[in-house]
């Protein structure tokens, strides 16, 4: 018998059918069940998709239970330490770390893609003052779409490579205008001779009255940030972007599909959401009661920025982003009681039997916030944040997806459960619901 295979007998029909077992280059197998409704006329069940592989993909890997965490190979803990943004970027989208000429390139065309047609400024102003930040990035990332017409052929290789371009080169300005128009600010052009994060945070905090100056220390962490939030394979915002586009949708669309996915508190919300929380418990005396309330399956409270689907043991880039709250807090003089809170909330719920069975351990978003907080980017952006950073994922994901000749649309099928076939009742005969 041909080794790799998995054999199931159908016990409704005494059929057998052996399944190939595909290996990847780390982590588990994965069993080819294709052909499962051909042969056996069955479907498989899994929601949440807890032990589906969507998809084969070169870009990230993740160990869930040694709490490792790779983008092209390269450890993020090293990256964190020696790379930037913009080189993750290229990283994620071409496969390899670029040569300082490359960098340059890349960088060169990112700044050349950095502003947004001024019709697209208009679009802010339809959105009420008060409108969430994500509900505008959702609409206006989409309606990029309706700009670059004679650039959107997907079957062409450029067209597919200058609107992942586009898209990363125009993230920080649209988050940022977002922001003015939220705070009701004009908005602040990019400026070309500034480094990614710099340049987002230019503008984001500057204003034409006065001068401002870019504090190095808030862009190397905002630069760590955005390099831990880079991707995470196939998350529920990046499997959202690959669903949009095995359709043939076009780029801004798919990207929009998956801002709207990260915006949930299960997924990126939730760094918000952390802060919210911390706000509430307000001081460590009230922690045991949040605690348990936690733990009570009546109760829907959730530790927000605990647990993970694939981490079970530690999320590594939550290791490096508690590190680092220490420092930027230390740096920026920045004295912030909710950073005590965390920690003491960290500290006792890795104690507790209940988040310790579970495997509940902190994640990234549980110490994001705080430092976004110390950076003073409102709470409401937070998740623009995220968003903001992982577009390069989502663009690198996007692009593999459209490159591999395997692609089909992806169609889901349903364990059916409602009721059967019955005939329809005129209006007069009919009984009310409830
Ligand atoms: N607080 C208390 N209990 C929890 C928590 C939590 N934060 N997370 C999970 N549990 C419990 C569940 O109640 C469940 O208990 P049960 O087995 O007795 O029913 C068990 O742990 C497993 O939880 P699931 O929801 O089944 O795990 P799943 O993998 O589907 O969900 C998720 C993972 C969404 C991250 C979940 O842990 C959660 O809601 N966490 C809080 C929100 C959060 O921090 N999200 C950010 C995720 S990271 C990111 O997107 C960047």
């Amino acid at each position: 018998m041909p080794q790799n295979t998995l054999t199931v007998i159908d016990n409704r029909t005494g059929k057998t059918v052996e399944f190939p077992i595909h290996n990847g280059t780390l982590g588990e197998p994965a069993i080819d069940i294709a052909t499962l409704y051909s042969e056996l006329g069955c479907f498989t069940y899994d929601p949440g998709f807890v032990s589906t592989a969507s998809c084969k993909s070169e870009i990230t890997y993740i160990d869930g239970d040694a709490g490792i965490l790779l983008y092209r190979g390269y450890p993020i803990e090293q990256l964190a330490e020696k790379s930037s943004f913009l080189e993750v970027a290229y990283l994620l989208i071409y496969g390899a770390l670029p040569t300082k000429d490359e960098l340059h390139g890349f960088n060169a065309e990112i700044n050349r893609h950095s502003m947004i047609h001024e019709a697209l400024r208009n679009f802010f102003n339809g959105f009420h003052y008060d409108a969430h930040p994500m509900a505008m990035m959702v609409g206006v990332v989409g309606s990029l779409s309706a700009f670059y017409h004679s650039e959107l052929n997907i079957k062409k290789k450029e067209h597919r490579r200058i609107s992942a371009l586009r898209l990363l080169a125009k993230m920080p300005t649209i988050a940022a205008a977002c922001y003015k128009h939220s705070v009701g600010m004009p908005f602040i052009y990019p400026h070309n001779d500034l480094g990614y994060c710099e340049n987002f945070l230019n503008m984001m905090f500057s204003v034409p009255a006065q001068p401002y100056e870019v504090n190095p220390v808030t862009a190397r962490v905002l630069n760590l940030l955005f390099i831990l939030h880079a991707d995470h394979e196939q998350n529920a915002s990046t499997s959202t972007v690959r669903m949009a586009s095995s359709t043939g949708a076009n780029p801004y669309a798919c990207i929009a599909a998956g801002i709207a996915a990260l915006w949930g508190p299960s997924h990126g919300g939730a760094n918000e959401a952390v802060l919210k929380m911390l706000a509430d418990i307000g001081d460590v005396k009230r922690i045991p009661e949040y605690i348990a309330r936690a733990k009570d399956k009546n109760d829907p409270f959730r530790l927000m920025g605990f647990g993970h689907r694939v981490y079970k043991n530690f999320d590594p880039r939550a290791t490096i982003i508690r590190n680092a709250c220490h420092e930027v807090l230390q740096e920026l003089s920045c004295q912030d009681p909710l950073f005590d809170l965390a920690l003491e909330l960290e500290k006792i719920a890795l104690e507790d039997e209940y988040f310790i069975t579970k495997k509940l351990y902190p994640n990234v978003d549980f110490y994001s916030g705080i430092i976004y907080k110390a950076l003073n980017i409102p709470n409401n952006m937070f998740t623009v944040m995220f968003a903001l950073a992982r577009t390069a994922g989502w663009v690198a994901h996007w692009l593999e997806m459209k490159a591999d000749p395997l692609q089909r649309i992806a169609r889901p099928r349903q364990l059916y459960v409602g009721l059967d076939k019955r005939d329809y009742i005129p209006i007069e005969q009919r009984r009310a619901q409830g």
